[in-house]
């Protein structure tokens, strides 16, 4: 009993406690969203019958565009695509009416122009627009020192346009009516790239940075007004761009990333939108010290440039 008063009486003994009671706290937070975001999850938010009736999404040809276009016509909504080549317009706008039963709009535009939004602006004028995914997006066809990257002065046109311009035009254009009937859902494409600098892919990386801070500003301004601004960051999933045709539990295909993805929204502000890469999003910058981590990455894109160029030289 005496041992026990001289223990409460110990500073010591109370600092511990409240360290491992603000653990503990900490844990059960944490486990609690865990479950509301990646078990029970948001399916219902993202429905034509709730947002409006129609969905945009640019790049919607291929890889993660394309996949969102047809989940979103499978929950209801007509869809816009928007990408650069008319014929693969065509064709999947067909495939998604005859598979999903609803209208659709192709508006063919090359992103890295700066000069298509008025002809954006009026393809979409007069549509009651619920969802819009700025999805549009290019990397880096190898990882590359910034001075050697192939056509660097394009390139860099290219990249600001594709990634970062087209984000900030698309919702300047479609985010006033969506303000005007206080519902709209914008799902920005940013990459797991641009939650730390990724040394060789650096204007990539850096683009995206950019979707991530611009998403999460919005978000901030228009919450209020009944407007969900979402930052999506992916790490590898089975495109064109990655260039990996091989799906794994932590490479998904991208419809497996959609449909997970679109369960997240209203629950997170910024998203890995998978749970695999929430958990590699966890570890890489929570837990890994910044040191570490870009020196495994700088070497991870050291070798996949030897690797490219290697095969360049074999022809
Ligand atoms: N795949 C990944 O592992 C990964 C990881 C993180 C983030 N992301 C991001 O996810 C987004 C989609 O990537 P993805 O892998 O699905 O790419 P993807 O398979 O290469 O598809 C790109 C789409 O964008 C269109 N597009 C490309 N350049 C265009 C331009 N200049 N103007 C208009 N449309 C253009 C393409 O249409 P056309 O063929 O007609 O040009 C295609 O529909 C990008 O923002 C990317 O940065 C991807």
């Amino acid at each position: 009993m005496e041992s026990l008063h001289e223990l409460l009486r110990d500073p010591l003994y109370w600092i511990g406690a409240v360290t491992v009671a603000w653990l503990l706290l900490c844990t059960l937070c944490f486990l609690f969203n865990g479950i509301r975001v990646w078990i029970v999850g948001n399916g219902n938010l993202v429905r034509a019958s709730r947002l409006g009736k129609w969905a945009v999404v640019t790049g919607a040809t291929d890889g993660i565009g394309k996949a969102y276009a047809e989940e979103l016509a499978r929950r209801g909504f007509a869809i816009v695509l928007i990408s650069r080549t008319q014929e693969k317009l065509d064709e999947v706008s067909k495939a998604i009416e005859s598979k999903f039963n609803v209208e659709t709009k192709t508006i063919s535009a090359d992103f890295g122009c700066t000069d298509i939004y008025p002809k954006i602006e009026s393809g979409l004028a007069g549509l009651e627009i619920g969802v819009l995914v700025n999805n549009v997006g290019v990397s880096y066809s190898y990882p590359e020192f910034f001075l050697s990257v192939p056509n660097i002065d394009s390139f860099i046109n290219d990249m600001i346009n594709i990634n970062i311009t087209s984000v900030c035009q698309m919702t300047r254009l479609v985010l006033p009516r969506m303000v005007d009937r206080s519902k709209g859902v914008i799902l920005n494409i940013a990459s797991a790239s641009g939650m730390y600098p990724v040394p060789l892919l650096a204007l990539y990386s850096s683009s995206k940075a950019f979707v991530d801070f611009f998403s999460r500003g919005l978000d901030t301004e228009y919450k209020s007004k009944g407007i969900i601004i979402q930052s999506v960051l992916p790490f590898y999933v089975t495109t064109k761009l990655s260039k990996i045709r091989r799906a794994t539990i932590d490479i998904p295909t991208p419809e497996r990333y959609v449909k997970a993805q679109l369960s997240t929204v209203g629950l997170q502000t910024q998203s890995n939108g998978y749970l695999p890469h929430a958990i590699m999003g966890w570890v890489t910058t929570a837990l890994l010290p910044t040191k570490v981590l870009t020196k495994y990455v700088t070497k991870v894109c050291l070798s996949q440039r030897a690797r490219y160029l290697k095969k360049q030289k074999q022809g």
